[in-house]
């Protein structure tokens, strides 16, 4: 009885040790140490044995059968974790397969890709695209843009003030990158500034927040037709081949003579009349449609930055100031500024 007990334990301690899978491993258990296995049966069955044999027998097979239960469970530790790993491994995402259903691709927001329309006719033009805070201190925004300090011109901007004395608000317009780029850099300098601005404004073609690109070239010998025929160029990028620009006197404390511009209408060829002769939606009948404000930068902003080698007997440019959802508007027929911001997923996917 005893070897027959040593046969089982080496057959069973062999066969666990080679078991495969923990399937496999079970079917052991079941086999060697189950209900109807053979050692479990000795145990049961010591009482009829006869009274001397029962010590020796009951205690091998005892340990046959914890020696057993031992390597089960070792086996079945090792196979777990290296089954675990296997599954792992075959059951890897692939993250860059579309879903199902295939989500569609996001796109650039409209203004966003408005933006960069622009800038890319400006970089084409030899400007350069520079970033500035939106968050500016009042030097820039105004003192330096030539509306000294209590001066009634910077009422006419809504301004809203983080702090005061000394003064932070949150920037009106992007013209302070004028200032900010010459000082960064000297003359020739053909620079465009996109970004947010802030006024405290609200209605249909107004935004509390909204965008801008400001353009700056200041160099020896430009003149206001430089100015024209620059803006010429990016309204006919924007707005169609045919088009026109006029400029009309207007007032900037920063630029003199100060002017605004009108592209011709793209709706109605600048005849102000439709196809049927009705009137012109779109530019009132007027054949043009005011796009910026403009002018020649007033010498006593180059007096902020003569240091930096802007000598305004020697140096002067022109600055441009261009509502970008404007732009927008008018090209694909938005009716409301604040549609832009509202994020109604129907209106962005029309400009997918
Ligand atoms: N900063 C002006 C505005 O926001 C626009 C402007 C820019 C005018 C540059 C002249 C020159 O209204």
């Amino acid at each position: 009885m005893l070897e027959r007990i040593e046969e089982i334990r080496t057959e069973a301690a062999a066969a666990i040790e080679a078991a495969g899978s923990s399937e496999e491993l079970e079917g052991l258990r079941v086999r060697y140490l189950g209900r109807k296995a053979e050692l479990p049966g000795v145990l049961r069955k010591i009482s009829e044995l006869p009274a001397e044999e029962r010590g020796k027998v009951g205690g091998a097979a005892n340990k046959a059968r914890k020696e057993l239960e031992g390597l089960l469970e070792g086996r079945a530790a090792a196979l777990d974790a290296s089954e675990l790993d296997a599954h792992l491994a075959a059951d890897r995402v692939d993250v860059t397969l579309p879903g199902a259903p295939p989500h569609p691709l996001g796109h650039a927001h409209l203004v966003a890709r408005t933006q960069r329309q622009i800038e890319d006719v400006m970089v084409g033009l030899g400007y350069f695209v520079a970033e500035g805070p939106e968050i500016e201190h009042d030097y820039y925004n105004f003192t330096a843009l030539n509306h000294p300090p209590g001066h009634p011109a910077r009422m006419l901007q809504d301004t809203f003030y983080v702090q005061s004395r000394p003064d932070v608000l949150l920037r009106t317009h992007t013209s302070p990158m004028q200032v900010r780029a010459m000082e960064n850099q000297g003359p020739p300098i053909f620079v465009v500034v996109p970004g947010k601005v802030y006024r405290r404004d609200s209605d249909a073609t107004h935004s509390p927040m909204f965008h801008q690109m400001e353009g700056l070239a200041i160099a020896e010998g430009i003149t206001l037709a430089d100015l024209k025929g620059t803006l010429l160029a990016l309204s006919r990028a924007l707005f169609g081949a045919s088009r026109e620009v006029r400029l009309r006197p207007h007032y900037f404390p920063f630029t003199e003579p100060s002017v605004e511009v009108d592209v011709s209408c793209f709706q109605c060829d600048g005849t102000g009349r439709l196809a049927d002769g009705s009137r012109c939606n779109l530019c009132k009948g007027q054949g043009w449609i005011e796009i910026l404000g403009a002018g020649m930068v007033d010498p006593n902003v180059l007096g902020f930055v003569e240091r930096y080698g802007y000598d305004a007997e020697r140096v002067q440019g022109f600055a441009f100031g261009l509502g970008i959802e404007r732009v927008a508007m008018l090209r694909h027929g938005v009716p409301d500024l604040r549609r832009f911001f509202d994020n109604d997923v129907r209106m962005l996917e029309q400009f997918a």
